[in-house]
């Protein structure tokens, strides 16, 4: 079959790979129909973990059963099904407790397993014609047939729970104020996330314009930081409080105002300063324990400067981790076919699996408009 595959730092090729096979009797085979790029998949791309060449890339994966091992029980051959990124038993103590993100059976010495990823266990990923799905009965969520609001349910794998997972870590209630900073495909969704669970004002902080006229057309006050300190923006806008609560959608390749160099702690610091006292901040942006490509030897170790004493005197709440997908996908889901959620206005870019070079090239330099591109393969 065909296949996104990693070659080497800032590229990928479109290969012929092995088809996968069922393995195990609780597998199932899907014939991928959408399968979305990731901001996760350019800390590959980049180069800046242990990727090896030849890993094939892809955790955001949707597509129609094509063959269904012995065991699977609730999932046929024709069904529509949408899988979490996460790979997750369904049975371990995390799993149990909903904490999918960090199921301790898939992928051992590890907590969390997820498709096309390093570190993420043996599972290959969906950027291609056919993807081995394990544990199907739990990680297969069902969709309507057809191929209606397919933009939608594909960003049920990672980035509208994950968004959504954001304003859970941070708590967002009903009426409050929320900071995200950044607006890529997870700050926007965070967003939208938190304008859906009832926030009265919506802060996005970014500095690509598609990306912020994206915030301003569902709803949200777009904040360019390269305008201007954007706490001071935000203070200025809540009459010097600051926020309610604040998501944190950038993770730790965070760049300076101008982009001018990165510095991983200026995010979760400049959090620390727009929450108000007793707020909460909510972590989904990616912070790793080893960054080869770190801009100091305390970043290459994953060890950031953050001002603990400043969160410690206001009190702050933080979450972070993993996003346990399979516990929101089914109540977003629901959201979307009943007409009161379209998380695809993120999607800039709908191509065929073989122009996975180029879109990842333009989607990893934030040009042209590319701010969430979904594959058919
Ligand atoms: N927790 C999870 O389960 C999970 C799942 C998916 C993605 N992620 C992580 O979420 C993060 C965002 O993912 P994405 O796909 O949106 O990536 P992205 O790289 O497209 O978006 C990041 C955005 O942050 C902006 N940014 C950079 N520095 C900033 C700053 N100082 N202030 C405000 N904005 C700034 C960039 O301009 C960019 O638009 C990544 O770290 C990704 O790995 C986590
Ligand atoms: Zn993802
Ligand atoms: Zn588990």
């Amino acid at each position: 079959m065909r296949a996104v595959v990693y070659k080497e730092p800032y590229r990928v090729a479109v290969e012929n790979v092995p088809d996968p096979r069922i393995e195990h009797p609780n597998d199932v085979i899907v014939r991928i129909t959408s399968t979305a790029i990731c901001g996760s998949d350019l800390h590959m791309y980049e180069g800046r973990t242990a990727a090896q060449p030849g890993i094939v890339f892809g955790h955001e994966n949707l597509g129609i059963v094509e063959e269904v091992g012995s065991a699977v029980v609730s999932i046929k051959r024709g069904d529509r099904v949408v899988m979490p990124f996460n790979v997750a038993c369904g049975f371990c103590k995390n799993c149990l407790a909903g904490y999918t993100g960090f199921c301790t059976t898939v992928n051992p010495g590890f907590a969390g397993g997820a498709y096309g990823y390093v570190a993420m266990g043996p599972y290959t990923g969906g950027q291609a014609e056919y993807l081995r799905v394990p544990f199907a009965d739990f990680n297969c969520l069902p969709l309507p047939p057809g191929r209606e609001h397919e933009a939608d349910f594909a960003l049920l794998a990672d980035i509208f729970p994950t968004g959504y997972h954001g304003c859970e870590l941070a708590d967002v209630r009903p009426g409050e104020t929320v900071a995200v900073y950044g607006a890529g495909p997870v700050g926007l969704m965070a967003a939208y996330s938190a304008l859906l669970r009832g926030a009265s004002r919506v802060f996005s902080v970014d500095r690509v314009p598609e990306r912020l006229d994206k915030a301003r057309q569902i709803g949200a006050i777009p904040i360019d930081f390269d305008r201007g300190d954007p706490i001071e923006q935000i203070k200025d806008q809540t009459e010097g409080e600051g926020t309610d609560k604040g998501i944190d959608a950038v993770g730790y390749q965070a760049v300076t105002r101008g982009g001018e160099r990165e510095e991983p702690a200026i995010v979760l610091n400049a959090l620390v300063e727009t929450v108000r006292p007793t707020g909460a901040i909510g972590i989904p942006g990616l912070y790793v324990p080893s960054d080869p490509g770190g801009v100091d030897e305390h970043a290459r170790s994953g060890v950031l400067r953050v001002a603990v004493g400043k969160l410690f005197e206001k009190g702050l709440r933080l979450g972070t981790g993993q996003a346990n997908v399979k516990r929101y996908n089914r109540q977003l889901r629901d959201l979307i076919i009943a007409g009161r959620a379209k998380p695809s206005f993120v999607v800039s870019h709908e191509l065929p699996l073989e122009q996975a070079p180029q879109a990842y090239e333009k989607f990893d330099k934030r040009i042209e408009g590319y701010t969430k591109v979904i594959l058919h393969p």
